[in-house]
């Protein structure tokens, strides 16, 4: 049987985060809540978890992500990681929204909704859905939400295979989830990104720098990261142009990250293809795309209209 090696990150790293992490008040939160409980509020029985994801450990985290331990944990440990400042990280993806006003945005692989909570505070208007297949971290994700006061609908799924209907969303973001799934997976939920945007609609990659982690193989060893050498190996811009997806462009977030943008072509009627995002219609209240699982969740954003 082959032994496992433990990562730097569990060796060095780690011993030396504990001293900035305050584990007596993570301790207390993980004690304060019933997991098995609250996150059979979220979990579906139609979700098949894959076994890509269910195989290993992430983070040196024996389970991976289908833990509260991993919840518990998650945001304590990715202010770390996230260099030079994880707010600011994130806050790329907001500034690189082209979308005017979108109406309904969904933030895939949404793990503790770091991400999922900036989209809404933004856009406090639209319906805004984050998704995971983990339904612990949507338990942590839905606290948080609910300590500042936002309404998120939190729904556990596959990226891959979300069950929206198409053209269901204005917006598609995905933040520091890329790197924790083997690229021909990434480059499904790709193709699921194009599916569920109406056509102008914008998706929004946020992750490692892959040149740059081509050129540091060291450093994959530093975490639990089962397919980091991989995602660094591809190209999130090629994946995202063979999805269909146009004015496709990623740029270095902070050195150390990349955002790429790709928007879903509009086809005019003379057959030209359009892959400007467009100024949304005014939000239309009447309908909602995510009733946490029940049928009928069949309508779709109504379409764009030119500024
Ligand atoms: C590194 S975390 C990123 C979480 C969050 N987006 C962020 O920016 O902090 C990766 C998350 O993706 C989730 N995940 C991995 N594969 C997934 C899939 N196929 N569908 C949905 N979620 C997935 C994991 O459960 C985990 O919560």
């Amino acid at each position: 049987m082959a032994v496992r090696q433990y990562t730097i990150w569990e060796r060095f790293l780690a011993p030396i985060a504990r001293l900035f992490i305050d584990e007596e008040e993570l301790h207390q939160y993980a004690k304060s809540v019933d997991w098995e409980r609250e996150s059979q509020r979220f979990a579906r029985g139609d979700v098949i978890t894959p076994e890509y994801y269910s195989s290993q450990n992430f983070h040196g985290i024996e389970g991976g992500y289908l833990n509260s331990a991993a919840a518990v944990s998650y945001d304590a440990i990715t202010q770390y990681v996230t260099p030079p400042n994880e707010n600011w990280v994130r806050q790329a993806v907001i500034d690189a929204i082209q979308v005017i006003q979108p109406r309904r945005i969904i933030d895939l692989g949404c793990g503790t909704g770091s991400t999922t909570l900036m989209l809404k505070e933004t856009f406090p208007e639209a319906e805004v859905v984050g998704l995971d297949l983990s339904p612990y971290m949507l338990v942590r994700a839905s606290h948080k939400a609910e300590n500042m006061g936002l309404d998120i609908s939190w729904r556990h799924g596959n990226a891959e295979q979300t069950g929206f209907p198409e053209n269901s969303f204005d917006l598609v973001t995905a933040t520091l989830l890329f790197h924790e799934t083997p690229p021909a997976i990434s480059q499904i939920i790709l193709h699921e990104s194009f599916r569920l945007l109406v056509p102008g609609g914008q998706a929004l990659i946020l992750d490692g720098n892959q040149k740059n982690l081509r050129n540091l193989e060291w450093l994959n060893d530093l975490f639990e990261e089962p397919y980091i050498r991989d995602y660094g190996g591809g190209s999130v811009d090629a994946w995202m142009g063979a999805a269909k997806f146009g004015a496709v462009h990623t740029e270095d977030v902070w050195w150390v990250h990349q955002l790429t943008s790709g928007v879903k072509p509009i086809s005019s009627e003379d057959g030209k293809i359009q892959t400007q995002v467009l100024n949304n219609s005014p939000i239309f209240r009447g309908d909602t795309v995510d009733d946490n699982g029940s049928d009928g969740v069949t309508v779709p954003s109504p379409a764009y209209t030119q500024a």
